[in-house]
Order: structure tokens, then sequence, then C-alpha cells
């Protein structure tokens, strides 16, 4: 035994193998329960065997970036802190979902105990070179590097690794390989760092979502409330045609600055959108919070943009709004139906909400 093998040995026999009884595929969604046969074979060290990615998510707001990468990988998933698992292709995605850092294709999960066998069972198929990370993982990674060392024949690279091995867990251990990380800069597009500034422009990222959660891949964007630019931005940024619609010239000519300064375009128009009369797949909009304006009046303009949806929407919709407003209810009214209620954002007096609607 050499001496990773003893120090593996030692760290493993101090842990916990009765994680096994408690496998995520017992709690699993249907999806995943109805292969769970696939298992029977299963060596106890390792907790399942299902071709999944995983996204690890920032802790801002956990349901949405679930609900993005529901929407964008047309899957249901399972969350575990801060472990998205998918049975589906995530790799390209964290270019652009906002609260995912990174996306991963799971190599297998194992106990903490089970941890020595199941890095020895494993098939590593390192391509030229590689690096490991961990993240709360009970064993260091030069160690596990050193271990996939001997086990590949390949090189550690830590600078510009071919293959980037990541650790999850303490307990549960995700053995993950590295599809990308998001680097999407939305600190520099946030309302301050913009040159045509707007009091309720939400944050970049959550901009992103909203638009993610339309789940466009192809076709046209629609901001029927665009303001000055927040969603449009991101849209465009990510290649899509856009088109915003206000019924205020000065917000409008804030986002074209915006949009410009940017180094991207969106068709503009000026009009009433409770009125528009056109068939529209992918739209997402921030309703008014109306300053100076009493909440009946805000609550009749809802409603009027969401019967203008009801008349016009084909695909999805995202639409953030005021806690204190029924948004879904009018929704429904309108003869749509409700995929996903989720919660924004919330200071002192507002709690922004968001719900996605389909036709
Ligand atoms: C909360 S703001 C949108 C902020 C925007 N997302 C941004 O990034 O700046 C709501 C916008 O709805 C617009 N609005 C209100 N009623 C409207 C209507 N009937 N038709 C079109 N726009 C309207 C307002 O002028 C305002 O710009």
């Amino acid at each position: 035994m050499n001496l990773i093998t003893i120090r593996l040995a030692h760290l493993c026999e101090n842990g916990d193998d009765s994680l096994a009884n408690d496998a995520p595929w017992r709690t699993a969604p249907t999806h995943i329960r109805k292969t769970s046969d696939r298992h029977k074979n299963l060596p106890n060290f390792l907790l399942y065997r299902k071709e999944m990615d995983v996204a690890w998510i920032t802790q801002d707001f956990p349901a949405i970036a679930q609900a993005e990468i529901e929407t964008l990988a047309g899957k249901s998933a399972k969350q575990n802190g801060d472990l998205v698992f998918v049975e589906a292709s995530l790799k390209g995605l964290e270019k652009r979902l906002a609260f995912t850092k990174a996306t991963y294709t799971l190599l297998f999960s194992c106990t903490k105990k089970g941890m020595q066998k199941a890095f020895e069972a494993h098939d590593w198929k390192i391509t030229k070179d590689f690096r490991v990370t961990t993240s709360r993982s009970p064993l260091p990674a030069p160690l596990l590097g050193h271990f996939i060392k001997t086990k590949s024949g390949k090189q550690v690279n830590l600078h510009t690794p071919t293959n980037h091995v990541m650790v999850f867990g303490r307990d549960k251990i995700h053995v993950c390989q590295l599809h990308g990380e998001n680097d999407s800069q939305f600190e520099e597009r946030r309302g301050r760092n913009r040159p045509a500034k707007h009091p309720t422009t939400m944050h970049p990222k959550l901009a992103r979502a909203m638009v993610n959660l339309t789940g466009i891949k192809k076709g046209t964007f629609v901001d029927p409330m665009c303001g000055s630019g927040g969603l449009l931005l991101e849209a465009a940024l990510l290649g899509f045609t856009c088109e915003g619609v206000d019924i205020d010239s000065r917000l409008l000519a804030k986002a074209q600055q915006n949009l410009q300064y940017f180094g991207v375009s969106s068709k503009l128009t000026k009009a009433d959108s409770t009125k528009l009369n056109k068939k529209l797949s992918h739209v997402a909009l921030d309703l008014p919070y109306g300053r100076g304006t009493t909440r009946k009046d805000l609550e009749k303009t809802y409603q009027a943009m969401i019967s203008m949806l009801g008349r016009n929407l084909k695909g999805k919709a995202a639409i953030m709004y005021p806690h204190w407003a029924d948004v879904p209810a009018l929704v429904k009214k309108a003869g749509l139906s409700v995929c996903y209620e989720l919660e924004a954002y919330s200071h002192r007096l507002l709690t922004r909400k968001i719900v996605i609607a389909k036709r």
C-alpha cells in the first residue's frame, strides 16, 4: 500500500457509509426513480449510476437558479444544497445561466467511506492533463490529484488543464468534470455603471434569469415595458433579436443609450403596450411600481397588460411584480397557465415576485 492508499483508507474508515442507504434516487423525482432497477448491481460505495449533469449554483436565489436550468434544459431537476442535478446536458448553458457558477458532467457519486474504492473503480478518461479542485471534500485536492495521476498516468496541470475534476460534498461525494464556468460580467452592467440610469432597473443577473425563464432559444425577445432597457440588454447580449416598447419616450431614449453603450441594439417603439395586437413568443417584463400612482391604478395597468398577453402570447412570459399584487390570478383569468411562481428580491418595503406564464 503506498502512502496515498494508506491516507485514503484511514480517512475513509472514519467515514460514514450509512449514506448508501440514503441514496438520492430513493427520494429522487419519478424520472430518476423509474430506472432504479439499474442500481441493482451497484457497489455499495457508489450512490447511483445515472448520466447526469450538474450545475453549481450561487446562493442568491436557488429556486430561480433551478427554474432557469429546468427551463433551458427542458427537464425537471433535483437540488441538493448548491448543486442542481439534471438528466440532460448542461454543456454550454453556463454561458447564459444567471445564477450558475459552472456546469459539469457527473462522473460518479459515492459515500465518504467509499471514496477510495470509487476513485479506484472509476475509468479515468483523462485526455492530456488535469487539475482537481474540491469544495468541502473530506480528502484534499492534492491527494486526490495524486491518486488520479497514478491511475491515469496523466500529468497535473494547475494553470491550463485540459480536464478539470471537481469534487463536491462532505458526506455524499459528487465527482464531476467541468464543462465550463460562467464568465458573464454582470457587475459591469449594473444600473450605476450604465450611461443612462433608471431607479427601478433590476440587477443584470436577475434580468438575465428573466430572459432565460422565457425559454428563448431563437426568435424575437419582447419587453413591452422596457424602461431603460435592462432586460433588452441581457437578451441582446445573448444574440437575440429584441423589441422594446414603452409609453414614455424619455425612457426609450435611455434604453437606446444603454444598448448602444454595450454595443448591441433593439427595435424600440413608443406605444401603450396594453393595446398591442401581435403574436409574442418570448416576453419578459417588469411591471411598473408607480411612484405617485395609487395601487388601484397600478392594478388596472397590470390587468390590462396581462389581458394583452392572454390575447397575444404564443410561448412564455416572465413577469416581475410587487408582492401585494395577485398577478398569478390575473394570468389564469387571462386563459394562460402558470409554470413557476418565484420570489426574487426583497427590501424592507417591497418583495419582487416572478410568475412564468405560458399559453
Ligand atoms: C419598472 S419599469 C421597467 C424598468 C425596466 N425593466 C428597466 O430596466 O429600466 C416599468 C415601465 O413600464 C412603462 N409603462 C407603464 N405603463 C405602460 C404601458 N401602458 N405601456 C408601455 N409601457 C408602460 C413605464 O414607462 C416604465 O418604464
